[in-house]
């Protein structure tokens, strides 16, 4: 029997991961639930699939042995409840909550139920984080000082992040790194933001550096910015290209130092024309090969399904999406105190 997949949550990374499930095999897409009643009839009309617009109806209707979590984070745990009560496994979008009360409860629902739980961190399907972490294992770098994390767009998009933050959108995906190249406990965490013109229009913070310093003496530096000019990313040819972020991951030790640069200015693929300037597409994520989604977020679904298939551990669970949170919440409440806060996990 092919395993059934939903996704809930139809907006920019749901419509990534139904079209990834519409596309992988043997499994069927059983259904996009969404609250905009028109947003998920849409996508599920195009990929020849059933919608619901009311969370409770999916979960009791679609025959569900797995679902993909895309909506908001402060959702996520009651969807998470549902899913519990219907028996089917959850991929929970990051931030798994806004905050680790949230990520417990979701902990509470899967354990009492004993369904299989995975948190879409899905830099650990990126090829070269994945290598890099490896590397480290092995001990290349020996006893590690230093952890330098970059992860960098343009503005275009934020504002409807305007009710999360620049740390829970952006920076958790470097917190779970950082955590997973050096499981070390966590001494403390200090934040700061700068404010321009993001937060001028949205609430969010346009940059935030946070410091996380480990109980053996390691220190880590992780930036999250909306901070690239908006028209470097604003662009719409050549079409399938996504722009690009400025991204970097560095680990320094006493023997050696692994390095998975992303930077702009390494940018594998990057088109120049006379309409539309320079562009650098990113192509580690979701990008689009003859007509099929490739990428770590296919990598990441893939493994989803896997997990569901062969009764498989997940890369990434719940104790980790905890560890990734705990620094979020710790990181906004050092940005809010303005001094540093030891995080809960
Ligand atoms: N892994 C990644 O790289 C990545 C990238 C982008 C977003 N995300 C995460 O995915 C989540 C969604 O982000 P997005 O950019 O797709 O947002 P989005 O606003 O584009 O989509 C969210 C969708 O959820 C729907 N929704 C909201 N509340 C709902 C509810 N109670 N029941 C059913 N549907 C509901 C909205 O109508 C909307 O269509 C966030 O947690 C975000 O952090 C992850």
């Amino acid at each position: 029997m092919t395993p059934r997949i939903g996704v809930i949550g139809a907006g920019m990374i749901g419509s990534w991961h139904a079209r990834i499930l519409s596309e992988l095999g043997p499994m069927t897409l059983a259904g996009i639930c969404d609250s905009d009643t028109a947003r998920a009839a849409a996508l599920a009309d195009s990929l020849a699939a059933p919608s619901w617009d009311e969370p409770e109806r999916f979960f009791a209707e679609a025959q569900l042995d797995g679902v993909i979590i895309a909506t908001p984070e402060g959702v996520h745990a009651e969807q998470v409840a549902l899913a519990a009560k219907a028996g089917c496994a959850v991929m929970i979008e990051k931030p798994a909550a806004p905050d680790t009360d949230g990520v417990r409860a979701i902990m509470q629902h899967v354990a009492e139920s004993g369904i299989m739980s995975m948190v879409g961190h899905v830099e650990r399907f990126e090829p070269g984080s994945a290598l890099l972490r490896d590397a480290v294992a092995q001990g290349v770098c020996g006893q590690i000082s230093a952890i330098m994390a970059r992860r960098q767009f343009g503005p275009g998009g934020a504002e409807k992040y305007a009710t999360s933050s620049t740390l829970r959108i952006l920076a958790v995906h470097d917190f779970d790194l950082v955590r997973w190249v050096h499981p070390v406990a966590v001494r403390e965490v200090h934040a700061v933001a700068g404010r321009g013109a993001v937060h001028a229009a949205t609430g969010l913070d346009d940059h935030v550096i946070t410091t996380i310093s480990f109980v053996d003496g390691a220190v880590a530096c992780v930036e999250s910015g909306w901070t690239l000019p908006r028209a470097y990313a604003d662009f719409d040819s050549p079409a399938g290209w996504q722009a690009a972020g400025n991204n970097r991951l560095d680990v320094y030790g006493a023997d050696g130092f692994v390095s998975n640069d992303m930077a702009l200015r390494h940018q594998p693929l990057v088109a120049f024309d006379t309409s539309g300037g320079f562009r650098a597409a990113g192509i580690r994520h979701q990008p689009v090969v003859h007509g099929r989604v490739q990428g770590a977020l296919r990598a990441e679904v893939a493994h989803f399904v896997d997990c569901i298939a062969t009764g498989t551990q997940p890369i990434a669970g719940l104790e980790d999406a905890l560890r990734a949170v705990a620094l979020v919440e710790a990181a906004e409440q050092s940005l809010a105190l303005g001094q540093p806060v030891r995080p809960s996990a």
